[in-house]
């Protein structure tokens, strides 16, 4: 199963594609983390990407679509995956479409700005290994450190309020119009984000098996 997950910074999609990858034993490939490990080992996509990431816009289609079409040839995407932040511009899904990809549902994890600016000020995400967690809603069990690999866990650059507000923007002007765009092929399925992880986990596995 080909799955795109899609939905505003800090909507959940991450969270999301972790649960829904064991489920269905897909990998969740994310461009997100794609790009902060490129720039951590400053490569030249990494180079070309982190101005644009530390201001909340948005990483050039080219150097985007390059990067996940290497990723989606690897051997463990052959039987399907999660695209976790990717499309993000129509641009990008027409670029989708070129590779040949067949996507087999859309799923938007929708949930209010108000919530979102509210939730990025607590996530945390480990140096190490890129986990994700919240200090409220998925805290780490030891404070600081993460779980997975025991490195620290620390605030995004571009989790600062006025880069959530510029993040959302651009989300709205640029990323939305997907919506109309999947909608139109019959593949799009809204779930509504819930304040607790575990309940927006059953809705969104349900709207995929729906
Ligand atoms: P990326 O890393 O993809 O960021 P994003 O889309 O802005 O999404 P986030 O990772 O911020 O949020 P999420 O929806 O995954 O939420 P999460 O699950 O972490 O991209 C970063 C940058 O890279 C972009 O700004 C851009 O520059 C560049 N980029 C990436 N892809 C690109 C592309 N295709 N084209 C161009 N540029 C690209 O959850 C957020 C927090 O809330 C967490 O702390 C979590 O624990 C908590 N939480 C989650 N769900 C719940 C819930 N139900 N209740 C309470 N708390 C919750």
């Amino acid at each position: 199963m080909n799955l795109i997950f899609l939905g505003a910074p800090g909507a959940g999609k991450g969270t999301q594609a972790e649960v829904v990858c064991k489920e269905l034993n897909i990998p969740a490939i994310s461009t997100g983390n794609m790009l902060r490990e490129a720039v951590k080992n400053g490569t030249p996509a990494g180079l070309a990407a982190k101005a644009y990431m530390d201001r909340g816009d948005l990483v050039p289609d080219e150097v985007v679509i390059g990067i996940l079409k290497d990723r989606i040839a690897e051997d463990d995407a052959k039987n399907g995956f999660i695209l976790d932040g990717f499309p993000r511009t129509v641009a990008q899904a027409e670029a989708l479409e070129k590779m040949g990809v067949n996507i087999d549902k859309v799923v938007e994890i929708h949930v209010p700005d108000e919530a979102i600016t509210a939730r990025m000020s607590g996530r945390r995400v480990c140096e190490g290994c890129g986990n994700s967690y919240h200090i409220q809603y998925k805290p780490t069990k030891v404070e600081g450190i993460c779980d997975a690999c025991g490195a620290k866990v620390v605030q995004r650059v571009d989790d600062k309020p006025e880069t959530v507000i510029s993040r959302l923007k651009t989300y709205h002007e640029k990323t939305a119009p997907l919506k109309d765009f999947y909608a139109a092929k019959g593949k799009l399925v809204t779930v509504e984000g819930q304040d607790e992880i575990s309940e927006t986990s059953k809705l969104t596995l349900a709207a995929i098996k729906g």
